[in-house]
């Protein structure tokens, strides 16, 4: 199977797990990135089952829209039974490195709100140790050059991701060659460099549940 491939068949698995959970009231909260994207198309054919979303990125919304299915302001709505989203890198333990895509900070609200966070990746996203995919951290601009110099105080190798803008206005750092051995305590340390905002590490709150594609099928890990 492709990598194209295995990400449709977590999609669709994703689609498949959360619909005996969904009523007319339910909130689903939608990620981003072409896994996602592939969730949203699977999630059309079920858009009777649930009341509305919540989206993680302009661009999710646009796609979600696309499909006639309601997209809410986060502050609209009160809870969120499930979020859906991929991930660029995940442990064992659950703990993603997210924001390939730069939507890593509206990821992070979206998944905090949300009663289960399920993580849909293909196998290549499988990793024993965080870090070889380089950690986004998004920062307000004016603070870009300060940020990256107390990423290197860290142990990391900040590099400005060119022309990308958030949608909230900001910039991206990925910092590569980072030993990431305590997520949670990093994820810590670098939110409390003034001038981010958030940074890709989610370990404080990592997922719930992970449909992992492999060859062999979708793997269930908890
Ligand atoms: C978006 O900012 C990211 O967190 C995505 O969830 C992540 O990059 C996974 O993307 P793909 O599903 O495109 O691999």
């Amino acid at each position: 199977m492709t990598q194209d491939e295995l990400k449709q068949a977590v999609a669709r698995a994703a689609v498949d797990y959360i619909h005996p959970k969904l009523d007319s009231d339910s909130i689903v909260g939608v990620g981003t990135g072409s896994t996602a994207n592939y969730f949203i198309d699977y999630l059309a054919e079920i858009k009777g089952s649930f009341d509305g979303t919540v989206a993680s990125s302009e661009a999710s919304a646009e796609r979600l829209k696309s499909h006639g299915i309601p997209v809410y302001d986060l502050n609209a709505i009160d809870n969120m039974v499930v979020y859906v989203d991929g991930a660029d890198e995940t442990n064992p333990a659950l703990e993603l490195i997210k924001g390939g895509g730069a939507a890593l900070t509206r990821e992070k609200i979206v998944a905090a709100v949300a009663d289960e966070f399920v993580c849909i990746a293909d196998g290549s996203k499988w990793v024993d140790t965080l870090g070889a995919f380089p950690l986004p951290v998004e920062v307000i601009p004016m603070a870009r050059s300060h940020v990256a110099r107390e990423l290197v105080k860290l142990g990391g190798d900040p590099v400005y991701r060119e022309g990308v803008v958030t949608d909230n206005g900001n910039v991206i750092l990925d910092v590569h060659n980072m030993a990431i051995t305590n997520s949670k305590q990093m994820e810590k340390d670098i939110n409390q460099i003034v001038g981010v905002v958030t940074n890709g590490l989610f370990a404080a709150r990592a997922a719930d549940v992970l449909l992992i594609g492999r060859e062999s099928g979708v793997e269930t890990v908890t």
